[in-house]
């Protein structure tokens, strides 16, 4: 069969499709007329003409994305332009970088830090960084909602499971928005670049786990999920320095950025649907629904990668072992067939299938309830503490097209 050609005139590597958010409409074209499509890459561009075949509706993407074996992370990375070194490379010590059996085995060690019970722990630690985050703002009836408010909780979180101290902890922040920014022109060029971002966060990666360590081998007793995370043992292994320094790298990138993300969009779907915060306001039974409708609706995650292991299909379409694949999750998120009226904001939906964390699969998100937590702590104290902002100003989005992220979004509210 040959390949399906793209029916729309639309380039979905070009971070200018999505400059007014997620491309609904162009989406939901593809999910009708071209659900598994070959897309072409400019040859000058940064994927050097390979091409790939996009993956629109929620079926196929859940398909791509639970089958580790045929569809690999390891092969060449995660994003669409990823190309990583030879197996075995520093890249492939990242978790998201791994392939079975060596994504289960690391997967089983650090799955030790984010058991329900390791999560619960950091309950309080939310609510206080959260009724901090309100007070600091609240007299003054205006905000970035994105820096004032939504950044706070995320990075603080992180950093205390980690335990950095307060004196690292702006540094933390700022890397790992030039990690995640990388094809932002304001946040990811020259010196500031994402890879010099990347070395600056593994040093403080290294420095922190000397420490502790050091700490934990003079018998002190284990304080965070990192001190959980140094100790575990699976089949009498422990976790190498390098592959302890690449994990928090990973965390910061994945754990930050996206949590932040889905505050502030979670947020300017209020402001859109301002009836919708009133009905949770009123009836807070509804948080459980109304934060994974905030996860759909904001997918902060717009799409991932995998390469084809072995000729395989994805959706009755023929692909070829090398091929790259990308999985939108912003467009699965929104499709009619899995969600009555998609585009709809609606705070008690149930089911709620929606695939933010992953379609299910080995590498469904690890921080998945972190970040449930996060923003119903969040949401909660807001709903009690302020009215519903309206917007000050025109919200400024990331320039990308795999972050769904805000940089800014100026907001007032009566005091
Ligand atoms: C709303 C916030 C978040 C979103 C949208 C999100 C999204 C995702 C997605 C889509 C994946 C799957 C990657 C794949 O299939 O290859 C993933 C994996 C991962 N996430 Fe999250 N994430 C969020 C929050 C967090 C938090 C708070 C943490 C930890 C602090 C975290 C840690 C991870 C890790 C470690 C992985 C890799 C898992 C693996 O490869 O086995 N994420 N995340």
């Amino acid at each position: 069969m040959t390949k399906t050609s793209l029916p729309l005139d639309v380039d979905l590597t070009d971070p200018h499709t999505f400059a007014d958010g997620i491309p609904h409409d162009v989406f939901a074209r593809l999910r009708r007329a071209a659900p598994v499509v070959w897309h072409p890459e400019r040859p000058d561009g940064p994927g050097k003409g390979a091409g790939f075949w996009s993956v629109t509706r929620h079926a196929d993407v859940v398909d791509v994305n639970r089958d580790a074996h045929a569809m690999s992370s390891a092969r060449a990375g995660n994003m669409i332009f990823d190309a990583l070194g030879p197996e075995g490379s520093v890249g492939n010590r990242m978790l998201v970088h791994m392939d079975p059996p060596q994504h289960t085995r690391f997967r089983l060690l650090v799955n030790r830090g984010f058991t329900p019970r390791m999560i619960g722990r950091l309950e309080d630690f939310m609510v206080e960084i959260t009724q901090h985050t309100i007070d600091r703002v609240l007299d003054r009836g205006e905000a970035d909602f994105v820096e004032d408010i939504a950044a706070e909780l995320p990075i603080q979180v992180i950093s205390q499971m980690m335990g950095v101290g307060e004196e690292d902890r702006p540094k933390v922040l700022d890397l790992s928005n030039r990690l995640i920014g990388f094809d932002d022109p304001e946040l990811g060029t020259g010196e500031n670049s994402a890879v010099q971002a990347g070395f600056e966060m593994y040093e403080i990666a290294n420095r922190l786990g000397k420490a502790k360590r050091a700490a934990l081998d003079a018998g002190a007793s284990p304080t965070d999920i990192a001190d959980v995370l140094l100790q575990a043992e699976v089949d009498g292994e422990q976790l190498t320095e390098l592959e302890y320094d690449m994990f928090f790298l990973l965390l910061n990138v994945a754990g930050n950025e996206t949590t932040r993300t889905a505050i502030a969009q979670g947020m300017l779907a209020f402001i859109a649907h301002p009836e919708q915060w009133e009905r949770l306001r009123d009836d807070r039974s509804l948080l459980p629904t109304a934060v994974d409708e905030i996860l759909r609706y904001s997918s902060p995650i717009m799409n991932f990668r995998r390469t084809v292991m072995g000729d395989q299909e994805i959706g009755g379409q023929p692909v070829k072992d090398g091929e790259k694949v990308v999985i939108w999750y912003a467009s699965a998120n929104f499709d009619e067939d899995v969600f009555p009226d998609p585009l709809a904001f609606d705070v008690g939906r149930t089911p709620n299938e929606h695939v933010t964390f992953g379609g299910g699969g080995p590498h469904f998100c690890l921080g998945a309830n972190l970040a449930r937590l996060e923003l119903r702590v969040m949401f909660d104290h807001l709903l009690d503490r302020m009215p519903l902002p309206e917007l000050a100003g025109p919200v400024d989005r990331l320039h990308s097209n795999f972050n769904h992220g805000l940089k800014r979004m100026p907001v007032r509210w009566k005091t």
